[in-house]
């Protein structure tokens, strides 16, 4: 271990609040609104307790896991989040190092900071890239078949945000992007062309609305986009359904780690329904307030095929770099092979609904 490395997750967390500057603790570790969402993602964890099984042959067992046509060695992926060079020089480069390293995919962000063809080029050899949709369907195409020619395996297409949330700790903050960090990979796309606003015309429903994509967009996507794409943000099992009808790879059930729409679902409690709608072989992930490995086992059992993980990454790369991010993935990988053992399941498919009691 070198000297910047933390015993504990939690040591992790708390060491990230106080290394990063009141701004970016308001755009990193904050959530929109009174912050209901941000807090009860993870309040939702609290309310699942698990009923252990022991005493069974747990020999020859592995958190191996499958996601679409890719075998990974634990259900742990880094959820896409945006300029991470703020948080240390190298940036998403060292997110990539960390991933590398511990085997676990990776999700670059639209907002990388870093070049995608930079990433790859140091990455994991499972990486993924997130997009937004841009203003026209053949700009957003562009960017699929460019992270297709640059080597990327699937595409996230988050559909949560299609105009940011109201984001009181940062407006109070008065963060501003400083210069240097730049979303990189989409100076060259459109920008939308808006008229000025008419008499009582509204910003949001007279503007954004012409360029929020609707289901009719995405069935597009799905029919013409090179890779699989995986749906990120759905919380109601319609979407979900929706989603796996037009095709989507998979559906991701997120509210964006509590950044959007503030009084959202937690996501642990909109995943079961989830589950129960696209049946037992769609891919489903989840994110949202996972900080334990113990959590990655609720998340399973309640449905997840694999989980995606945000803060917990930045607080390691804030703290140590790559190395500390790397650290952050192996404590939790390490946390849910101990849960598992404890709770008595030898494989993934061992942890089911059984294995869990709702207190909600
Ligand atoms: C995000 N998230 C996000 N999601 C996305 O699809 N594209 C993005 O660019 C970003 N950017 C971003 C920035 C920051 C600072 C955060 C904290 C999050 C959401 C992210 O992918 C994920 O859904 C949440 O972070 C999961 O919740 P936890 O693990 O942070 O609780």
């Amino acid at each position: 271990m070198t000297e910047d490395l933390l015993p504990t997750l939690a040591a992790y967390e708390e060491a990230a609040r106080a290394a990063l500057s009141p701004r970016l603790a308001a755009y990193f570790l904050a959530g929109a609104g009174a912050e209901t969402t941000l807090a009860a993602n993870q309040e939702a964890f609290g309310q699942v307790s698990v009923i252990p099984r022991h005493l069974r042959d747990l020999r020859g067992g592995t958190a191996q896991a499958r996601v679409g046509n890719l075998r990974l060695s634990h259900p742990l992926i880094v959820a896409p989040f945006a300029y991470q060079t703020l948080l240390t020089p190298e940036g998403e480069i060292a997110t990539a190092k960390a991933a590398a390293a511990q085997g676990a995919l990776m999700t670059l962000s639209a907002q990388s900071a870093t070049l995608m063809e930079d990433v790859r080029a140091n990455g994991p050899s499972c990486l993924w890239f997130q997009l937004y949709w841009q203003t026209t369907r053949e700009a957003t195409l562009a960017l699929c078949q460019r992270a297709a020619w640059a080597g990327f395996q699937a595409l996230v297409l988050t559909i949560d945000a299609p105009v940011n949330g109201v984001r009181d700790a940062e407006i109070e903050s008065g963060f501003a992007l400083p210069n240097g960090a730049r979303a990189v990979n989409l100076t060259d796309q459109p920008q939308p062309n808006f008229a000025p606003l008419g008499e009582g015309e509204s910003a949001i429903f007279d503007r954004i609305a012409h360029i929020v994509p609707i289901w009719k967009d995405i069935e597009w996507l799905l029919d013409n986009a090179p890779l699989p794409i995986y749906l990120k943000g759905i919380l109601h099992p319609d979407d979900a359904a929706l989603a796996m009808k037009a095709g989507a790879a998979g559906v991701i059930v997120s509210n964006h780690g509590g950044r959007v729409l503030d009084c959202a679902i937690a996501s642990l409690r909109a995943l079961p329904a989830i589950r129960q709608a696209v049946g037992p072989n769609a891919m489903v992930l989840m994110d949202g307030g996972i900080r334990r490995g113990v959590d990655i086992f609720k998340a399973i059992a309640l449905g997840a095929d694999a989980v995606m993980v945000g803060r917990p990454v930045i607080h390691g790369l804030a703290v140590a770099g790559a190395a500390g991010a790397a650290h952050v993935l192996r404590l939790l990988q390490d946390e849910f092979e101990i849960a598992m053992m404890l709770a008595g399941c030898r494989t993934l498919a061992d942890i089911s609904p059984e294995c869990v009691h709702l207190n909600w």
